[in-house]
């Protein structure tokens, strides 16, 4: 079982060492671990954030585990050596269209959550994002239009083929946890997501058992803090799905907690391969200095476990564990604490 570890930039590495950590804990047998460069961290040393042998090594791996990426330094490069291609590359290049981010406020700690306990307590909530496809991936330019401004653009589109894969996993994911699902889009203003609704309503069809509603982002971010408990799963595009979900990790208590895995089509001989990080960015703001909470991408590990290695009792083992450190008040100062990374890496292990 071969894991190929991307640590990236900023807090990256701070919290991928830990989720490392947790995962040496379990004693695995037969788990094999590859570090690669990625991001500025690779830009800095390749002159590229996406490294031919890093995109090799992601390929040979089973699963991936990905820190993040992000650098000020390398904000003002033309944007193909940024370091956020790296993990728009890795996507692509890998299929993984697939972006599921489960945001749950743990029964008992409601407490953690800005929002009212009794409101917080019904957050539980699986987003499906659509992952390589719509304005991420378009053409983009920059232009002087006649009367001589600077104008820039960015195209949005999705192919019906594109919504429909990624609606049959946000179905499956609904019918096999018997909840409702919620297709977040934009239809009453672009052509896209009236696209996209069509779709999803020809889909619904083969899913009878599946309750589906349509919601406009604007409501659905509203309602993500207002009423969180309508939504069971959420099924949108890539744009409408990162914004959803940083808001709903906000509504959790923290970016620190939520975990991601991105997955495709691709089987191995273990389970579905697929990249698994958290969904914050490098943090550059604190980086370097012990703060960031590791939960988020211990939480992913625990994804990658179950998702791409079938080990489900050993993913809920790290998921009680990070459960149980955050009840004793093993809290970082994102979620009001003290604790640093190590320390909080080290209580998750002890609970493990
Ligand atoms: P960010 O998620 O890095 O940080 C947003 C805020 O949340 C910051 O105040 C940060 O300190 C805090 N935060 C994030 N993770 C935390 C953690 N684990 N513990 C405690 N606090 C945490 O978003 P940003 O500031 O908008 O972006 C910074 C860089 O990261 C940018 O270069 C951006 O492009 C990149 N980014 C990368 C990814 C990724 O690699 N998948 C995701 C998001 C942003
Ligand atoms: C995320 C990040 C990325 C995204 C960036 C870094 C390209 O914000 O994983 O949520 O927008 O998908
Ligand atoms: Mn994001």
């Amino acid at each position: 079982m071969k894991i190929a570890v991307l640590p990236g930039d900023g807090i990256g590495p701070e919290v991928t060492a830990e989720a490392v950590a947790v995962l040496e804990a379990l004693g695995l047998p037969g788990l094999t671990l590859f570090t690669g460069d990625v991001g500025g961290a690779a830009y800095h040393r390749h002159d590229h954030p996406l490294p031919e042998e890093t995109l090799q090594m992601a390929r040979e791996a089973d699963a991936i585990l990905f820190g993040a990426v992000g650098d000020p330094t390398c904000d003002t490069l033309e944007r193909h050596l940024r370091p956020e291609q790296a993990i728009l590359g890795l996507r692509k290049h890998l299929g993984l269209f697939a972006n599921l981010r489960p945001a749950k406020v743990f029964a008992g700690l409601e407490h953690l959550s800005p929002l009212r306990a009794d409101i917080a307590a019904g957050l539980d909530m699986l987003i499906v994002r659509e992952l390589t496809g719509d304005v991420y991936f378009g053409a983009k330019g920059q232009r002087v239009t006649d009367t001589g401004e600077r104008e820039g653009w960015d195209a949005m589109s999705y192919s019906e083929s594109e919504v429909r894969r990624i609606a049959h996993v946000a179905f499956r994911a609904a019918q096999a946890a018997g909840l409702p699902l919620t297709s977040v889009d934009k239809a009453n203003v672009l052509e896209t997501s009236q696209l996209w609704r069509d779709v999803v309503v020809e889909i619904s069809a083969e899913y009878p058992g599946v309750t589906l509603d349509h919601m406009y982002v604007d409501n659905a971010g509203m309602q993500t803090v207002s009423h969180p408990e309508r939504f069971g799963v959420v099924l949108t595009g890539n744009l409408f799905g990162d914004i959803l979900s940083d808001l709903a990790s906000a509504a959790v208590g923290s970016i620190g907690l939520l975990p991601s895995a991105s997955l495709g089509e691709r089987q191995t001989a273990f389970g579905t391969f697929g990249l698994y990080e958290p969904i914050h960015g490098s943090a550059p703001d604190i980086a370097g200095q012990g703060k960031a909470n590791p939960m988020a991408t211990i939480l992913s590990a625990a994804m990658m476990l179950r998702h791409s290695f079938g080990m489900e009792a050993e993913a809920a083992r790290i998921e009680a564990a990070v459960g149980k450190a955050l009840a004793d008040g093993m809290l970082g100062g994102d979620l009001g604490g003290s604790h640093g990374t190590a320390a909080i890496g080290a209580g998750v292990r002890e609970r493990l």
